[in-house]
């Protein structure tokens, strides 16, 4: 396949490439952001599962645009994977599961709480549909717990969501916590795929809810049909197509060559990631040592023909 079969594939991949974004997710939130004006009055934010960092460039450069706001804006990016240093984004390389980094958040916005919060965490799919969308769900209570330890009250929490068969219960669960809800479908994200956001407004907890990490919501009753539910039982949270029809469509093949006048020339990825998984397990195949004991420590520096935007 050659280099530039991918650009022709994926219009978000190689506009992402040729704007400078690290993955082709920047236009989903940025999407997103046209719709719920999501950056408005935001000076501390944080980035849940960020690498490689393109919703923290987002971020940076919306939050920080004028130089002289550059200054009081803070911005927060974790991940378990390392991430290429991004300007005025502090980056944590932690899990969203422990109550460490929620503290280790806290204590870089100087014990004030975040007024956003953002999340595209997804777990490595395994292509079991139901057990893809089980783990996409706990991560998102996972990323819904730590952003009860920092958030403030009236503030926004947007998340990547799988639209599976019990995505009811994951809304009963985050309308307990904002009295807004929406389920959102930037033009970004594939219609073929089941990935949805969910941007919740004004964060308003129970009264007395105290933080809790161990709190695995979703266990509790997983096997209850909540589909099955009816009238005020049942929760319907609102689904909202973001971006107009004039966006491009990411199921759709575009011509390499997009405008007359300018001749289409290929651009290489923006910031390859840093030691991904992937490129370990490639590594160790390609080598015949995936049964060495001590291979997990082994990072093979990057390759030339590494993949770019995600
Ligand atoms: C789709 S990528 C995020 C892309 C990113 N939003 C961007 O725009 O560049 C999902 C990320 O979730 C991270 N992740 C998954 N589980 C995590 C956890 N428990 N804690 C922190 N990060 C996690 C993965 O390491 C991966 O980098």
């Amino acid at each position: 396949m050659g280099r530039s079969s991918k650009d022709k594939r994926d219009i978000y991949y190689r506009l992402a490439k040729e704007e400078g974004w690290r993955a082709r997710s920047a236009f989903k939130l940025l999407q997103l952001d046209d719709e719920f004006d999501l950056f408005k009055g935001v000076n501390r934010a944080v980035d849940l599962c960020a690498a490689p960092g393109s919703w923290s460039q987002v971020l940076s450069r919306k939050l920080r645009g004028q130089e002289e706001k550059g200054e009081e804006v803070k911005i927060v990016a974790v991940d378990l994977q390392a991430m290429a240093p991004l300007p005025g984004v502090t980056q944590i390389q932690g899990d969203i599961t422990k109550v460490s980094t929620a503290q280790e958040i806290i204590r870089h916005f100087e014990g004030k709480p975040a007024d956003l919060v953002v999340c595209d965490g997804a777990p490595d799919v395994t292509g079991l549909h139901d057990v893809d969308e089980y783990i996409q769900a706990q991560l998102l209570l996972a990323a819904l717990n730590i952003t009860t330890h920092v958030l403030k009250g009236g503030g926004t929490f947007v998340a990547k969501i799988f639209r599976g068969k019990d995505v009811t219960l994951l809304y009963s669960q985050l309308k307990i916590f904002f009295s807004g809800v929406t389920c959102a479908k930037p033009r970004s994200s594939r219609n073929s795929s089941i990935e949805a956001f969910v941007v919740c407004q004004n964060y308003s907890p129970p009264e007395g809810y105290v933080p809790n990490m161990s709190n695995p919501l979703l266990d509790h009753s997983y096997n209850v049909d909540f589909n099955q539910l009816e009238g005020p039982n049942r929760v319907i949270v609102p689904f909202l197509a973001c971006g107009d029809l004039s966006a491009f469509d990411s199921d759709k093949n575009y011509p390499l060559q997009l405008d007359a006048d300018k001749q289409y020339q290929y651009t290489p990825p923006t910031q390859p990631p840093i030691c991904p998984p992937y490129q370990q397990a490639c590594h160790l195949r390609k080598n015949n040592l995936l049964s060495r004991e001590d291979a997990s420590s082994i990072c093979p520096s990057q390759s030339q023909d590494e993949p770019g935007p995600t």
